[in-house]
């Protein structure tokens, strides 16, 4: 049986979950419009599939979030075509900046400043943001992982989870900290993987579940629904089944 808390371990829960609710921060203050988009950097290292399903929201009318830049680790990365198109702010840094990180982080960090962005969003940057970025963005930096962490973290998930023989694979959304696949997770989606799956025909379902996971978690962020818990590293979302 257990026993009654004392009227001390009453008011320690009390003040823990005070202390709690005082450090879960809403992520966006006010409710986004197209009028008042929420500003968004993101940053690629390749194909942009990603960056384009959120350029085609937007298009759409469907994703009150503006994409003020689009930064490349890659100067031959399709995604910097896809900017163009959209006619998106865009640069890139070479491998000759990336062998000082903190030169590429202070690049990185102040350019997103400068173009007024809110949120860094990562979609395909294959490299490690670094303190000085993560510092200047606290909990406003995303990342997608082609995979339901924390299993399958890594670079090459989609392949790991397919040699791995699992039944049940996804795509994670999470807050980016400073270790590699490993911050408060925002949303998954599960993709089941079929007898019949090759590596490429899974990846296909994944990226597709991709383009439809990010705009959905750009959405609620811009309206104000997603609260991280510093705390106990968990997120919540209002209105999560819109
Ligand atoms: C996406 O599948 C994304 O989840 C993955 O890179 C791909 C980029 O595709 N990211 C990672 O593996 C990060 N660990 P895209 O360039 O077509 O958006």
């Amino acid at each position: 049986m257990s026993e009654k808390p004392t009227e001390d371990e009453a008011m320690d829960k009390i003040e823990a979950s005070r202390k709690a609710y005082a450090q879960a921060r809403k992520q966006n203050s006010r409710a986004r419009t197209a009028q008042d988009p929420l500003k968004i950097a993101v940053l690629i290292s390749g194909n942009g599939t990603n960056l384009q399903a959120i350029l085609d929201a937007i298009d759409a009318g469907d994703l009150p979030v503006e994409v003020v830049l689009v930064l490349s680790s890659r100067p031959d990365a399709y995604g910097l075509k896809r900017a163009a198109k959209a006619g998106v702010p865009m640069m890139s840094l070479d491998r000759e900046t990336y062998k000082n990180p903190q030169v590429a982080d202070d690049i990185i960090a102040t350019e997103c400043k400068q173009h007024g962005a809110e949120y860094i969003v990562m979609a395909g940057y294959m490299r490690l943001l670094g303190a000085d970025v993560l510092d200047s963005f606290p909990d406003h930096v995303l990342n997608i992982h082609p995979a339901l962490l924390p299993s399958f973290r890594g670079a090459h998930a989609i392949k790991d989870a397919f040699d791995a023989g699992v039944k049940v694979t996804g795509v994670t959304v999470h807050f980016a900290n400073a270790s590699y696949d490993k911050g408060a997770i925002i949303a998954q989606c599960p993709v089941a993987v079929r007898e019949d799956d090759t590596q490429d025909t899974l990846e296909a379902r994944i990226h597709e579940t991709e383009h439809v996971l990010y705009p959905w978690v750009l959405k609620h962020i811009a309206a104000g629904d997603v609260t991280l818990n510093t705390e106990t590293g968990k997120v919540h979302i209002d209105n999560a089944d819109e």
